[in-house]
């Protein structure tokens, strides 16, 4: 049988390379994607492979426990599966969100919640991939660029796998969390100045000039693990296949991964209609929705500028690989405010969940996209969360205290001009005198 290998995206000609020839782009500078050489399965091997992961998943052993590794028959690329690198990873869990569903005007509304992974993020589907290939090259360094959880996940994974890490992150806008993540994990954590957008360009080139081997989602091999996103979710799901799957879109590492996961799996006969993929990004980090609205494939990079800093991104390195993920689902894309970011983060709140605040363009958009009637109240819809309330703590305490501004650094703390004006949706912090009787009076007349 034919095996992967890698190939500039969407190469239709004789361009390959193989697994092991360490490249993120073709000559001519597109991104690569690895090629899978799957046929489509009999309705036996999707019955018997139906049931083997079902069986996996009340195993205990590591590889079968893991969200990515239990997938391993729609990850050739990784055979023969001797070097895994699992925490594991996934199993990540789908949550009613009854409160949401009213905020949004749906009848219900669910969300995976990628946020609950080993270090905190969707990364780990990736990374667990990824770091795999790595120890496969026999890779001793590894390196990225991030806005926190690309470099809470790698530093993890690497130290898992005994390799030195690298990061670059965007001077004082990484929260202190992710920050602690890199620094407790070994890695040797590089702030410079500029965004993130920069902090990705000197990385690709710092990577190419000392052979570092680049774990950003330039890496197909990340974009192979985070295709086990969508394959667990219908797995949770008994295989039926939801009308909308809603994502933020920042780098566009994880759209890109779906669109892939559902091609490969209609392909392989394991489901005969997909759903549509909403990518929803920040008004202030948009390159994206810009372009779908012009319908024009070009990418015109923007100055970011939002406090979701997960997708504070304006150049994003998977924007062909996003359009493909838009085409094949009959996608679209969507942009939301500050204001309606912070809004719906207050409400995946208060259904108990959590969420750091790119994880609440999902909410926000499934709302602006009821109010157009693009999503019938009616639909299936599946918001993907994808980082931990925790990521940016900072962002909700002022959120709660109205105290959230666009234009505020947490090294400065200095206060902005730009008020993220909220709808007094709140749960403000209150100071009562140390006494216990005081207490119980304002106990009485706040709470029962
Ligand atoms: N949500 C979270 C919580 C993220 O951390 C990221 C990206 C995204 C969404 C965007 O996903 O790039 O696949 O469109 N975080 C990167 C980082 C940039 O460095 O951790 P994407």
């Amino acid at each position: 049988m034919e095996t992967s290998y890698l190939r500039p995206f969407c190469e239709t000609g004789d361009i390959r390379y193989p697994l092991n020839e360490i490249r993120y782009r073709s000559d001519d500078g597109r991104i690569l994607e690895v090629a899978n050489p799957f046929e489509k399965f009999s309705t036996d091997t999707v019955a018997r492979l139906k049931g083997l992961f079902d069986k996996r998943s009340g195993s205990w052993k590591p590889v079968d426990r893991s969200g990515v590794w239990r997938y391993r028959e729609f990850l050739p690329a990784f055979e023969p599966f001797d070097a895994i690198v699992t925490m594991p990873e996934g199993n990540t869990p789908i949550y009613k969100m009854p409160r949401c569903a009213e905020y949004t005007g749906m009848n219900s509304l669910k969300a995976k919640h990628l946020g609950c992974n080993p270090t905190g993020s969707f990364k780990d589907y990736g990374m667990s991939a990824a770091i795999t290939m790595a120890k496969k090259l026999g890779i001793t360094i590894v390196a990225c660029a991030s806005t926190g959880n690309t470099s809470a996940s790698m530093a993890a994974y690497a130290a898992r796998a005994g390799m030195k890490s690298i990061v670059f992150i965007p001077e004082g806008q990484i929260a202190y969390g992710k920050l602690s993540q890199a620094l407790d994990y070994g890695a040797l954590t590089i702030q410079i100045e500029g965004d993130f957008d920069k902090a990705m360009e000197i990385v690709e080139e710092v990577c190419k000039q000392r052979n570092l081997y680049l774990l950003n989602s330039i890496n197909p091999f990340r974009i192979e693990g985070q295709k086990t996103i969508m394959i667990e979710m219908l797995h949770q799901l008994n295989w039926e296949v939801p009308d909308w799957i809603i994502a933020p879109g920042g780098n566009l590492g994880n759209s890109s991964a779906f669109g892939k996961a559902f091609a490969e799996m209609v392909l392989t006969g394991f489901i005969d209609k997909v759903p549509r993929v909403a990518i929803i990004q920040a008004e202030g980090a948009n390159p994206l929705y810009n372009s779908f609205i012009n319908k024009d494939h070009t990418l015109h990079p923007v100055n970011a500028d939002t406090r979701a800093s997960a997708i504070k991104i304006g150049n994003p390195v998977s924007f062909e690989k996003s359009w493909f993920t838009i085409e094949y689902t009959s996608g679209l894309v969507e942009q939301v405010s500050e204001e309606e970011i912070a809004k719906a983060k207050s409400r995946i709140g208060i259904d108990g969940i959590g969420s750091e605040p790119a994880s609440a363009t999902t909410v926000a958009g499934c709302k602006k996209l009821v109010e157009k009637g693009a999503i019938k109240p009616s639909d299936s819809v599946i918001c993907i969360l994808t980082g931990h309330l925790l990521k940016d703590p900072d962002y909700t305490v002022e959120l709660h205290r109205d105290e959230l501004y666009l234009d505020v650094t947490r090294e400065t703390k200095v206060r902005g001009k730009k008020k993220i004006v909220t709808d007094g949706f709140r749960n403000s912090p209150v100071q009562v005198p140390a006494d216990v009787d005081t207490i119980l009076e304002f106990i009485k007349k706040n709470v029962c």
